[in-house]
């Protein structure tokens, strides 16, 4: 063993000559992870993707590394193992853990989630000074993963050139091959390469990474999101001649009228072994040719570019409708060289002909102005966190397009190779963006944008970004990053994209001076209107919008009605995907294993949870961001939220519109599929002597991501009214009744088969809980007037003993009311009336400015279903619309039909209801589901009207006025209360 390492010593310290020598660090100097001047040592240029991420598993090149290794954590670089690299340091009895993962979901230290506060104390570059005391980084001052595995190595392996490559590493980190330094990375989101031919030996090696939770790089990684570390992406060893491929570019440009389209294979060529080599043929084989040419002479250690080009006649576009792919290969071949440098290489890859261009102020792609119909994505998943394995990727991006969704955002860092590959196939236009945010010290601040010190740490996070996605036909926007600096340091950024690249465009959020496209976040419809109105030279941008946090994704269709009547937007992404909550029993699993690794849990709650998902605080994590993480159109399980469906409808490519009697024109908002390629159907249906004609636009053949027949897009029409008026023709049948009881406005007691059924009052009742965007708008304080009913007659008309007809009245006495949460009725009916069934617009929860995909229809279903349990819990359920509703126990066939419970509820107008199985009291302040007591009544709420979700931020904007009731007008309406 002794004499192993001795050799592999001086083998060391040659190769320190050979590359001017790993830094002799002195007390005087910063540390690596504080020193911005540091990106890595000793790491391998970025270069493309090689081979095709699904033919990663196959390819003869990679040796997986992912796995169970062995872990250690220490709450600060102090405490680490200092030396556990070295071979005789015995890590035997070391927990495992997987890679790859973040190890704050397996069992070490604290996942913090915090939006735009820097998780440590800001001081940069230190990532270890004093935050304040109650802060999860004050006892973990920069918590230290120490991470070890053995790879087997074959004498065979040992003749060819070996790269270890890390997918991505959570901040920063030192690699050992054998207790030898081989080097050290930082930029979380990007690959990191190195080259251990020299350290490896035949059998078993010991390889240890130690990885750092915060580094200056983190200064740069202030993204809102969970904030999560380790090696979270894969590990592969890369077994390749010593003569490779180091990497290739290529770009398909058409021309002018699309007729032709010119390929261009840029191919680096380097060659690693100890001589100079001849005649290496290089091919590059398209469409069934091969084209190639011959490098006469490579000498050792150089690299040398063979460029490839080709003519596509008439060539197929890609694009997100039609994603045409040209699969290709780039071969090198050694073969007239003997020896160990011998051997072929191949990769296999596709490209795609298109065109992205602002032609004025209008952005288009292949010639049309296509509008890019977004959504944000963070790469998250409630179990293992960063990390989102294929499976997820593939049916996130079904989900996507199954949505109509074609346009996405990696918000706001480079995502696993594979997701750009399906994006490439299934096509969704990709706005890659760099891992760049430094949200901490402000939205488009200087300080990072323009202390030179930072430049290259900059520059670094945009070349790793353009240099590994290249060869991606679905990337038609590079992004410098998000809520970042402005200054020179980005304008280095945007140079060194633009250099790059010209086939893409640069795009920035912080100022328009770094982007093709101008970006407004945020803006209401009326707004972005008046901002593509005022910004001439730029096509406008909102790289986000609608953000979906909880019950939202309100006014949708207001949004796209202003996208599509100015050529000058280009579109818009919605906040965002996925709701970031991870799963409760990461709680528990940090909880049993001991608080060894630091594990503080202040909320204790969720442990009592069924169904639920934490967020931030919930760890006991500090500072923290509450809920403000749960802003996705699906669950963290990826259960779509209701208001995906909303989007689904807003977003789909045709709009149908009625015209004369008889006559639906349908508008193509797609630019390359025409309507034909579309199965176009309808029915029409009568409810209730309604009439309703159902559109649909289906796909005529199977898609990756659905099925033929799959409904693409719908409208439903009402061909003949529903007849309101038809229930309010009821005689009062008595005068007397003794089981009914009104008390004032309130109808107290109601008791039927000799039970009573009220079990508290029907009353006027104006107020609802708020949801997530209502509280940022404040919107409890600014209706808080409404917890108590004022001016509202209520008039009982008792038909007979188990008949009432209720109108209610409002005549507004003062002009200064504010805007009522509601109006309406509550009351609470038994625990067991859990069955509904109605007619009115659904299956899923509808609110009046979020209904357009909720069609009219006659459903039924559990109280459960009914409901919708929003992680955060707040106001839901609402039906809008409802002709009528029963209520009543679950047929269970122990119970015959004449004595179930059932009540009937007939407007005589539109009403809106929810139904829960809590009370207002109970939803207001609960953190979780589990928080809310639940199953002791029904409550039902039968309004005229309810306040609109709303659908512009959560911070502050209120609900469009249309959507909101006002206090000072008078209003009426009536239902029929009827027992079956
Ligand atoms: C945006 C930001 C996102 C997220 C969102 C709020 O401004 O870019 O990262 O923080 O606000 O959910
Ligand atoms: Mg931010």
């Amino acid at each position: 063993m002794k004499r192993v390492t001795k050799r592999l010593y001086t083998a060391c310290v040659v190769c320190f000559l050979i590359t001017g020598g790993w830094p002799v660090s002195t007390s005087a100097q910063p540390r690596d992870w504080e020193n911005p001047a540091v990106l890595g040592f000793n790491k391998l240029p970025y270069h493309a993707t090689l081979q095709l991420p699904s033919k990663w598993k196959e390819c003869q090149e990679i040796l997986s590394l992912d796995g169970q290794w062995l872990f250690h954590w220490s709450r600060n670089p102090e405490e680490r193992p200092q030396d556990f690299y070295r071979e005789d340091y015995d890590v035997s009895l070391w927990d495992k853990i997987t890679v790859p993962g973040n190890w704050q979901l397996q069992g070490f230290g604290t996942p913090i989630y915090t939006n735009m506060t820097y998780p440590f104390q800001r001081n940069r570059p230190s990532v270890t000074s004093e935050p304040p005391r109650d802060w999860t980084a004050y006892e973990n001052r920069n918590p230290v993963g120490s991470y070890v595995t053995f790879v087997e190595v074959t004498k065979e392996m040992l003749t060819k050139h070996l790269i270890l490559h890390f997918g991505g590493v959570h901040s920063a980190f030192y690699v050992w091959v054998n207790g030898q330094k081989v080097g050290y990375s930082q930029n979380s989101m990007s690959p990191a390469e190195f080259d251990v031919t020299k350290y490896l030996r035949e059998g078993k090696n010991k390889l240890a990474v130690e990885v750092y939770r915060w580094c200056d790089g983190s200064y740069l990684e202030d993204q809102d999101m969970w904030r999560l570390s380790g090696i979270f992406r894969e590990v592969q060893l890369w077994v390749r001649p010593l003569v490779h491929i180091a990497d290739y570019h290529v770009t398909a440009v058409p021309n002018a009228d699309f007729s032709q389209a010119e390929v261009t294979a840029d191919i680096a060529i380097c060659n690693t072994s100890q001589k100079k080599v001849k005649n290496l043929n290089v091919t590059f084989n398209i469409d069934g040719q091969t084209i190639g040419d011959q490098l006469k002479s490579l000498s050792a250690g150089d690299t040398s570019h063979v460029k490839l080009t080709y003519l596509i006649n008439h060539p197929k576009l890609w694009s997100a409708e039609k994603p045409n792919l040209y699969p290709f290969s780039v071969e090198l071949n050694t073969s007239p060289n003997v020896g160990r440098q011998e051997g072929t290489e191949h990769f296999d890859y596709h490209l795609g002909v298109k065109r992205v261009e602002c032609v004025g102020e209008v952005f288009k792609i292949n010639g049309q102005n296509v509008k890019l119909r977004g959504v944000n994505r963070h790469d998250h998943h409630p179990r293992t966190g960063r990390y989102v394995d294929d499976a997820t990727y593939e049916q996130d991006l079904r989900l996507m397009k199954q949505a109509n969704i074609n346009f996405l955002r990696t918000s706001h860092y480079p995502d696993r190779e594979y997701l750009y590959e399906l994006c490439d196939r299934w096509g969704i236009y990709v706005m890659d963006e760099a891992n760049q945010e430094s949200h901490g010290y402000g939205y488009a601040n200087h300080e990072m944008g323009e202390d030179t010190a930072w430049e290259t740490a900059h520059v670094d996070r945009a070349e790793s970004l353009v240099k590994r996605d290249f060869n991606h036909p679905c990337v038609i926007l590079w992004s410098l990053g998000n809520e970042g600096g402005v200054g020179p340091n980005i304008q280095a950024m945007y140079d060194a994209v633009c250099r790059l690249d010209s086939t893409r465009l640069p795009f920035y959020d912080c100022h328009p001076r770094y982007s093709a496209l101008h970006d407004f976040g945020y803006p209401t419809p009326a707004v972005l209107k008046a901002e593509a109105e005022k910004e001439t030279e730029k096509p406008l941008i909102a790289r986000e919008y609608a953000h979906a946090m909880g019950n939202s994704m309100g006014n949708l269709q207001e949004y796209w009605d202003v996208i599509y009547n100015d050529s000058s937007i280009a579109g818009a992404a919605i906040w965002d995907w996925v709701d970031q909550g991870l799963n409760e029993e990461l709680g528990m699993k940090n909880e049993e294993s001991g608080s060894a690794v630091g594990m503080a849990v202040a909320n204790s709650s969720f442990f009592t949870l069924h169904s639920s998902f934490l967020y931030g605080g919930d760890f006991g994590d500090k500072p923290n961001d509450r809920p403000f993480c749960i802003n996705g159109l699906l669950a963290p399980d990826r259960t779509p939220h209701p208001h995906y469906y909303e989007v689904q409808h807003v977003y789909q490519p045709l709009q149908f519109v009625r015209e004369a009697e008889g006559t639906i024109r349908i508008i193509n908002h797609d630019c390359f599929t025409d309507v034909k390629e579309y199965d176009i159907t309808y029915d029409t249906l009568t409810i209730d002597g309604e009439r309703l004609l159902n559109v649909r636009a289906c796909l005529k053949e199977d898609k990756p991501w659905a099925k033929k027949g799959f409904v693409v897009a719908s409208e439903q029409f009402v061909l003949t009214p529903y007849n309101f008026v038809e229930s309010s023709k009821l005689k009062v049948e008595s005068s007397s009744f003794k089981n009914i009881i009104i008390a004032g406005n309130k109808l107290t007691s109601w008791v039927v088969d000799g039970q009573e059924m009220l079990l508290a009052p029907l009353e006027p009742y104006f107020w609802k809980p708020e949801n997530d965007n209502q509280h940022a708008a404040r919107f409890a304080e600014r209706t808080a007037v409404w917890r108590e009913v004022s001016d509202v007659t209520v008039n009982y008309t008792v038909i007979n003993d188990r008949c009432i007809r209720v109108d209610v009245d409002y005549q507004p006495t003062g002009t200064d009311k504010p805007i009522m949460p509601k109006f309406g009725m509550r009351m609470r009916l038994p625990a067991d009336m859990t069955n509904i069934e109605y007619y009115g617009r659904g299956p899923w929860e509808n609110y009046p400015d979020r209904k357009r995909s909720a069609f009219l229809g006659r459903y039924q279903m559990p109280l459960s279903e009914f409901e919708t349990e929003y992680i955060h819990p707040q106001d839901n359920g609402c039906r809008t619309d409802v002709r009528w509703l029963m209520i009543g126990q679950p047929n269970t066939p122990s119970m015959g039909e004449g004595r179930r419970r059932l009540l009937r509820i007939d407007g005589l107008q539109p009403l809106c209801i929810r139904a829960w199985d809590y009370g207002e009291e109970d939803l207001e302040g609960a953190r979780h589901p589990g928080d809310i007591q639940r199953g002791r009544f029904v409550n039902l709420n039968i309004d005229l009207n309810v306040h609109g979700v709303g659908g512009v931020d959560t911070w502050g904007q209120r609900t469009l006025p249309q959507y909101t009731i006002d206090g000072n007008k008078p209003y009426h309406y009536a239902y029929i209360l009827s027992w079956k």
